[in-house]
């Protein structure tokens, strides 16, 4: 079967988030599945560095004010998987984030920027680009390469069957109802059934109506997604596809995250052997300035701060967890009132909390090994992919029961600890007083050294694999192939 995965960010050459964790390993296990696989990416610089031994194979005419655009066909570093790059110089070699200008406001081109992902996603799979190599399966990733989905489906001679992943339902690609009429798509989508969205155009509604199959990164967000509360508006059109939405856990790429061969980490360790923890945690209090105190339970974020991650709810429970005799170390970046709020937490309270302000990969993994604990309070989380790193790595996840949360983490109840399946603590409302009950109930079991060691070991041995993921993604792209080949027959 031959795959062709479009998205705007992947592992290690550009990364916003946990989609190009997935972007970096997904492709990778549904080859050793023994998939043909390719991916198709905008032409940013990192990309245009990254990909290796690019070869032309198209010139494409000025496109969505592109000027000149040239397709090139290169191998990804490392896993040689093929990777066709968009080259739009005028369009994408910017430096910095994929999405934002360096002010944080987004690029006043989206819409054509990512209109030309979705468009020679669509024509490489409609066979007009590549007379070589023609997908059986686009699946598209997020809003950025939605747009295929529409270009498919309006394509006169239909023969790929699409699939449109959400990664983050919040994040729509929604554009001026004039930026419309530059994505060359037929004026009968510019409707309520379509793509307008409240007087706007949603790149994401795209994906959600036009691809074949719809899938989310975990079981639970897939059902929350056709509700009110977490369906931002697009819950009606969820529930309308019906059978065709699914949800598919995220897995762990354990060549990159592996406590016994991490080289980041000050030591190795592993389930038989996890002494060497406690000399992460060692060095991880004193490259933080955090004071040097194995008993005391040392709590972690590695995070976007933002508001999807309830970590303002974090602050408000800070006296609780201080309270406790706890550590609280901070990895992250986001709104400039949560980078504040931390720092000035920090502040107050030097040698008990730091803050790290900024994207650090390498101290990330340095966090995962150091931590007791990591928490994860999201208002709502697709997957989430952290949990499942400080799973591997010991670090005791303290999440909210929401989306992926929780269907990776198993709350330490009397009953879970009593047949050894606990992995976690859970809380439930979005409230500080229900996580500082969390912090709490972590705490009482870090004081039970017997108990937090069958906890951790519990956690490092589950196994979210890609492997998994890709055997269930086969078999969604076959029956999804066969529907579209007896829809083709009707
Ligand atoms: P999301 O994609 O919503 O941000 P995930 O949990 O799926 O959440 O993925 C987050 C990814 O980004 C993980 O690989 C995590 O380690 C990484 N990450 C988040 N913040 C930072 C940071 N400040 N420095 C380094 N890595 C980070
Ligand atoms: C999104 C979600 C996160 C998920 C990631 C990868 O960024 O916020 O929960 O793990 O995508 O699928």
């Amino acid at each position: 079967m031959k795959i062709l995965h479009a998205a705007a960010e992947v592992f290690p050459l550009i990364k916003t988030g946990g989609l190009a964790d997935v972007l970096g390993a997904l492709p990778q296990a549904l080859t050793e599945a023994g998939a043909d696989v390719r991916l198709v990416l905008p032409g940013f610089p990192a990309i245009l560095q990254g990909v290796e031994n690019q070869k032309l194979v198209r010139e494409i005419g000025a496109m969505f004010g592109a000027g000149k655009v040239a397709l090139r066909l290169g191998r990804f570093p490392g896993s040689g998987i093929p990777v066709y790059v968009v080259d739009a110089p005028y369009l994408y070699r910017r430096p910095g984030n994929p999405y934002l200008a360096a002010d944080g406001s987004e690029w006043a081109d989206n819409a054509q920027r990512f209109a030309l992902l979705g468009w020679v996603a669509a024509h490489l799979s409609a066979g007009e680009l590549d007379e070589d190599w023609c997908p059986d399966v686009l699946h598209t990733h997020d809003w950025h390469a939605a747009l295929a989905c529409a270009y498919v489906a309006m394509h006169p001679v239909k023969s790929v069957t699409t699939v449109f992943t959400v990664h983050n339902l919040a994040y729509q690609g929604l554009f001026d109802e004039d930026d419309y009429h530059q994505l060359g798509l037929p004026s009968r989508l510019k409707t309520p059934v379509g793509l307008e969205f409240h007087g706007r155009t949603s790149f994401m509604k795209a994906g959600l109506t036009y691809a074949d199959r719809v899938t989310t990164v975990s079981p639970t967000y897939a059902a929350e997604m056709a509700t009110p509360v977490f369906g931002c508006g697009l819950e009606g059109l969820v529930r309308a596809r019906g059978a065709a939405v699914s949800g598919i856990l995220n897995g762990v790429d354990s060549a990159i995250w592996n406590p016994a061969n991490d080289t980041e980490i000050a030591v190795g360790y592993s389930p038989a052997q996890p002494k060497g923890k406690q000399r992460c945690k060692a060095a991880l209090q004193a490259a933080l300035g955090l004071q040097a105190d194995a008993k005391a339970p040392l709590f972690g974020i590695v995070s976007r701060l933002t508001s999807q991650k309830g970590l303002d709810l974090v602050l408000d429970a800070l006296p609780t967890l201080l309270a406790e005799g706890a550590q609280l170390a901070v990895q992250g970046s986001g709104t400039p009132e949560l980078e504040a709020a931390f720092v000035s937490a920090a502040a107050a309270h030097t040698g008990r909390v730091a803050v790290r302000l900024g994207y650090d990969e390498a101290f990330a993994h340095r966090m995962m090994a150091g931590c007791d604990v990591i928490m994860v309070p999201s208002r709502f989380e697709p997957c989430g992919l952290t949990q499942l790193y400080a799973l591997r790595y010991g670090a005791v996840p303290l999440v909210r029961r929401v989306g992926g949360l929780a269907d990776t983490v198993v709350d330490a109840t009397e009953e879970a600890l009593r047949h050894d399946t606990a992995t976690g603590f859970m809380f439930g409302p979005a409230t500080a007083t229900a996580l500082a009950g969390a912090i709490t109930h972590a705490t009482n079991t870090y004081a039970q050294p017997a108990m937090w060691h069958q906890l951790m070991q519990r956690g490092m041995a589950q196994h979210f694999s890609w492997g998994d993921a890709a055997k269930q993604y086969l078999s969604l792209y076959e029956a999804a192939m066969r529907d579209s080949a007896s829809a083709r027959q009707a």
